[in-house]
């Protein structure tokens, strides 16, 4: 398994696995399938494709070089909190799950994530029921701070997130 940022080669894989993602998981991500498959690859790259942005996507790629998972990071872009970032779209596909490649790419992305200047803390959100993700994120030091009910609404049913942190 080989772990590395996402370059503009990679925007179609990555485009074709996160919408296996958001379709098979609709309800462990915001985003809906109809808006993941309405975004095109080419837009995906200049979310995170360089320039002057800290956003980086990871891919762990298997050993056929198959894309089959992948993580990312937003940070925010104004003065006052451009010490804090945000993990979005964790994702590895069923055939590797319970691997160690979820924990591989997150430790790989909070590494990454440390490097880059004045960095302070770590968000993400999870959807509470979602086990196996709280799991992997508490195990790699994530300390939950909240909780936001009926955070997303999946064919009529409501979801709470969970807010967690993790100091750098
Ligand atoms: C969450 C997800 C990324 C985990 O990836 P993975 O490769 O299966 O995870 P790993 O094999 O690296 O396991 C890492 C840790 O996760 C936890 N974990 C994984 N599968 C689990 C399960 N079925 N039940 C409970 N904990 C589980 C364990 O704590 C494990 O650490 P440990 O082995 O030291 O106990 C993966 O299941 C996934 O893509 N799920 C669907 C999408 C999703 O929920 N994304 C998260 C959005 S916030």
């Amino acid at each position: 398994m080989e772990i590395r940022r996402l370059v503009a080669a990679d925007a179609h894989a990555y485009w074709e696995t996160r919408n296996r993602g958001l379709k098979e998981f609709p309800d462990a991500f915001t985003t809906s399938i109809e808006e993941g498959l309405a975004t095109s690859p080419t837009t995906l790259v200049k979310r995170f494709g360089g320039g002057n942005s800290d956003d980086f996507l990871l891919g762990a790629f298997a050993t056929d070089g198959t894309l089959s998972g992948c993580a990312g990071f937003q940070r925010e872009s104004r003065q006052k909190n451009r010490h804090i970032g945000t993990l979005i779209g964790m994702y590895v596909v069923p055939e590797l799950r319970g691997t160690g490649s979820g924990k591989k790419l997150l430790l790989a992305l909070i590494d990454e994530v440390r490097q880059l200047h004045d960095m302070e803390q770590l968000n993400l959100s999870v959807t509470h029921s979602n086990v196996s993700a709280r799991q992997l994120y508490l195990h790699a030091g994530f300390v939950p701070f909240g909780i936001e009910k009926n955070a997303i609404k999946v064919d009529g049913v409501y979801y709470d997130k969970e807010y967690m942190v993790l100091a750098l």
